[in-house]
Parts: structure tokens; C-alpha cells; sequence
């Protein structure tokens, strides 16, 4: 059967597809953004139907697939094969995304450079050639083995992969590409996702992982909509203020392991150093006798560490209270307050209350409720609690204190780092010996909670 050309009309803002023109797009509401594209039809389903015949693509039972291992290629960066789930694996298409100047091309330049045994072709839409020999000069390492291309036509770079036949691929990055099929400026909707499409398949076709930077907007989506996080297989995520010099990476999607790893990276001259130790490096100057502040004890992944919470409570000065938070749950806070206020009388309506993770870090673990809770009342008592003192604990709405997943690895860790005591939930069962030496403290709910730390 010949090729028919049909029309299809797809939304450029979030990539859904429609079969005739529309003013509004259905799914994300935008007006005017559905661009017309002609696709061949007519051989697709012929062909499918002949490879499930001869057996190609014939559906099998589970127990006959092989369960052979996925081959995995170290990158020598432990952090990152870490968080890759032990290594890179072959054919994968890796994400990089993260704001602009937080150290994407940094990172994604210091891999090849730390792994000379591995042929990488660099292709850098953004960067001339020197610019990135200066970069690579600053970072050190072997550049025998790198080789860079700045190009932004995809076709080209792919034609070239082709030919090279690396054992990597990093493009930096996804929005300055384009491709020849796509009637689009570089680092529209259509054009970043036409690219990757190309990317994955030459990714799967050749057995080459690829890794590809990916710009995120203020509001954390990679590229406006999330449409590129569907089609990779491993989303990995650099988090935290380009201010301080402390990079999170954070895996969001992974295909070939878990996800809600992370790891710390510090910006240094010489460009990111591995933080093997996350809780040192995470607790700023803690000077005793500072009202505001409490240590969690965090878990983030499998890895427990500490870090610190701080707040500023102060009376509000035009009537209506503000209430901020950065790294937490604004909402998650809203509720906390309201917990002390009706379970504990703490009048805090007229308050103002700031909120701030240390580090950058953005937290989503339940058991940084007792520290946030901590560094409100020191702030609001104007109590200084003492910084070898930490907290793991979830806060319930009737005021009581529920226990925390893991908290064996939380209390080895805070006792590990040279903490003298942590609070934790009454109901929370721990092994005598799982302690290591620190005195734990159970407290039930916000008022024990606060009779323990706040009184003498
Ligand atoms: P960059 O990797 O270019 O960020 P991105 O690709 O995510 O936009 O670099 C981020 C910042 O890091 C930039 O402001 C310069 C700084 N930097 C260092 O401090 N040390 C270094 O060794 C390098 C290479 C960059
Ligand atoms: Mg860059």
C-alpha cells in the first residue's frame, strides 16, 4: 500500500494532538497554538501486522524474556552513577535539567573529562569550541578522549554520531537544537520535542546513551510543558539557589532504578565537587545561642541527613499576617501554625512567619514537621535551642507527634555527626542499640513537645 499523507493538528504549548484545527486547545486551555503537521500513514499498521506475524513483535510469555541485565557504563562520578542507579546504561536517554547557570554544562562537561576511557562526543548549541576548551581547561581532567561539535542542526549532529560512533553523547542543550522536519524556531514546544524524539531513537537504534541538557523555567517544568520527561528515560534535576555554592541533584524519573536519590555537588572554582557527606556540608554556621533555628533529621532517598530549618517570626505590620516559605510546602506550613494555634494556644495569626530550608534544599519529607514547628516557637519565644539538638517527627492536625519512617538510620546519622539528642515521636519503636549513644526523647504531642525543649 502507498503512503498516504494525513493532517494532524497539534498544540504547541503542550504537545497534545488533534485531528482538525481548533481555536482553543482542549487540554491546557491556550488559544491559538494548534500547528498543522502532515504524518504518512497507510504502511504503519501493515507493517506491524507482518512483524507480529513472522514472530518480530508476537506478544510472549513473561517467563521466556530474558532477564539478562541492562549494561551499565560507569562514569566514574560516583555521585552521579549513584544516582543513575549504578551507572549509565546503554541506549538510555538521561535528562539533565535545571536553571540557567546552576551547572548543567559544567557537570555534563567534567563526566568525559573524569572518564577519558569513554569516547564522548560533546555537541554544544550554546558554546563556541574555545568556550569550551576554556571551561574544559578550568575543570581539568584528560580531554584526550572528548570530542566537540558545535552545531545546533540535529540531523547533522546525528549524521555525525553516526559516522563517530562515541560511547556517549552529551547535547547541551535541547532548546537551542532543531530539526529540518519541523517548521519551527529552535526551542519551541515542537522543536524541543521533535529533537528529542530524534535523540531517543538514535539512543535505542545504536545502543549510545545520551545525555541532553534541558533548561527549566522558574516554575520547575523542563522546557514550559513537561512534555520531554515522558519520552527520556532517567529526568535527573539540579536543585538549589545559583547564590550559595551548593548544588542538589535530585533523580525525578528513572527508568533503570529508583528515584527520589540525590546528591550534593559544591560549586567550586575548578567545578563541582562531590559532597559525599551531605549533613556536614548542609548545616551552615550554627552559632549557639541563635534564636530560629532547628536541626531535622532528614531522609531523602535512603541517605538520612541533617540540616537546618530556620524561622522569623515578628508581629505583622499592616494587619494582615505574611506567610513565606522556601524549600517547604507554604500550605504545609499554613497548617502547622494552625495546629499550634488551636492545640497548643500559641497566638500566631498576627504574626508574620518566614520559612527558610537551609542549603536551597527543597523538602518533602513529613518528618521535618517537628523542627519546622521548633524553629517557629524558638523564634516566636526568642529561645535559642542548642545546636547539638535535632528532630524527626510528623505533626498530626489533633497536635500529636506520629513517628517517622526509618528512624533508626535518622538517629544513627544525628549520632554519627556528634548530635547529643534527638526528639522523636512516643510512638516510635527503636532498638536500644540502634541508638549509637545519643539520648533519644519521645514526646507525644506539641505541648509535651514543648515542656521538653522550651522550658528551663
Ligand atoms: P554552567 O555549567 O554554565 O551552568 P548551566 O549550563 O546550568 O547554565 O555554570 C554555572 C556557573 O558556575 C557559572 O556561573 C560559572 C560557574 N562556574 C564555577 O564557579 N566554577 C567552574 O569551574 C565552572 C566551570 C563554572
Ligand atoms: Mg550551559
Amino acid at each position: 500500500m502507498a503512503t498516504k499523507e494525513k493532517s494532524v493538528w497539534f498544540c504547541t504549548n503542550c504537545g497534545n494532538e488533534y485531528s482538525k484545527w481548533l481555536g482553543q486547545c482542549p487540554a491546557c486551555k491556550e488559544w491559538n497554538t494548534l500547528v498543522e503537521k502532515t504524518v504518512a500513514t497507510g504502511k504503519a499498521p501493515k507493517a506491524a501486522a507482518a512483524a507480529s506475524r513472522s514472530g518480530g513483535h508476537a506478544p510472549q510469555p513473561l517467563r521466556e524474556v530474558g532477564s539478562a541485565q541492562d549494561r551499565r557504563i560507569l562514569l566514574g562520578n560516583a555521585e552521579v552513577d549513584r544516582l543513575l542507579g549504578g551507572g549509565l546504561v546503554e541506549g538510555s536517554l538521561v535528562l539533565l535539567g535545571g536553571e540557567p547557570g546552576i551547572g548543567k554544562s559544567t557537570l555534563s562537561l567534567q563526566l568525559p573529562l573524569g572518564a577519558p576511557g569513554l569516547k564522548t562526543l560533546y555537541v554544544s548549541g550554546e558554546e563556541s569550541a574555545r568556550q569550551v576548551k576554556m571551561r574544559a581547561d578550568r575543570l581539568g581532567g584528560d580531554a584526550s578522549n572528548c570530542f566537540i561539535y558545535s552545531e545546533t542542526c540535529i540531523e547533522r549532529i546525528l549524521a555525525e554520531a553516526q559516522q563517530m560512533n562515541p560511547d556517549l553523547v552529551v547535547v547541551d542543550s535541547v532548546q537551542t537544537m532543531y530539526s529540518e522536519n519541523v517548521d519551527s524556531s529552535a526551542g519551541s514546544v515542537t522543536q524541543v520535542k521533535e529533537v528529542t524524539s530524534l535523540l531517543l531513537h538514535f539512543a535505542k537504534s545504536t545502543g549510545i546513551p545520551v545525555l541532553l541538557i534541558g533548561h527549566i523555567t522558574k516554575d520547575g517544568t523542563i522546557a514550559g510543558p513537561k512534555i520531554l520527561e515522558h519520552i527520556v528515560d532517567v529526568v535527573l534535576q539540579f536543585e538549589g539557589d545559583d547564590k550559595g555554592s551548593y548544588r542538589l541533584l535530585r533523580s525525578i524519573k528513572n527508568r533503570f532504578g529508583s528515584t527520589s536519590e540525590l546528591a550534593v555537588f559544591e560549586m567550586t572554582g575548578a567545578g563541582l565537587r562531590e559532597v559525599t557527606n551531605p549533613s556536614e556540608m548542609l548545616m551552615p554556621m550554627h552559632e549557639e545561642g541563635l534564636s530560629g533555628t532547628a536541626v531535622a533529621a532528614m531522609l531523602d532517598g535512603l541517605r538520612p541527613f541533617l540540616f537546618e530549618v530556620q524561622a522569623l517570626v515578628s508581629t505583622a505590620a499592616y494587619g494582615t499576617a505574611q506567610r513565606s516559605a522556601t524549600g517547604f510546602d507554604v500550605r504545609r506550613l499554613n497548617m502547622l501554625l494552625a495546629v499550634l494555634e488551636k492545640r497548643a494556644g500559641f497566638k500566631l495569626n498576627m504574626k508574620d512567619v518566614f520559612l527558610n530550608m537551609a542549603g536551597g534544599l527543597r523538602v518533602a519529607d513529613p518528618a521535618c514537621d517537628l523542627a519546622v514547628v521548633c524553629a517557629v516557637l524558638s523564634s516566636n519565644f526568642d529561645f535559642p535551642i542548642p545546636s547539638d539538638v535535632c528532630f524527626a517527627g510528623e505533626v498530626g492536625l489533633s497536635g500529636e507527634i506520629r513517628p517517622v519512617s526509618q528512624p533508626s538510620r535518622r538517629v544513627q546519622e544525628a549520632a554519627r555527626l556528634g548530635f547529643r539528642k534527638i526528639y522523636l515521636s512516643k510512638y516510635t519503636s527503636l532498638d536500644k542499640e540502634a541508638t549509637g549513644g545519643i539520648q533519644v526523647v519521645k514526646v507525644a504531642d506539641i505541648p509535651a513537645l514543648v515542656r521538653a525543649v522550651f522550658k528551663g
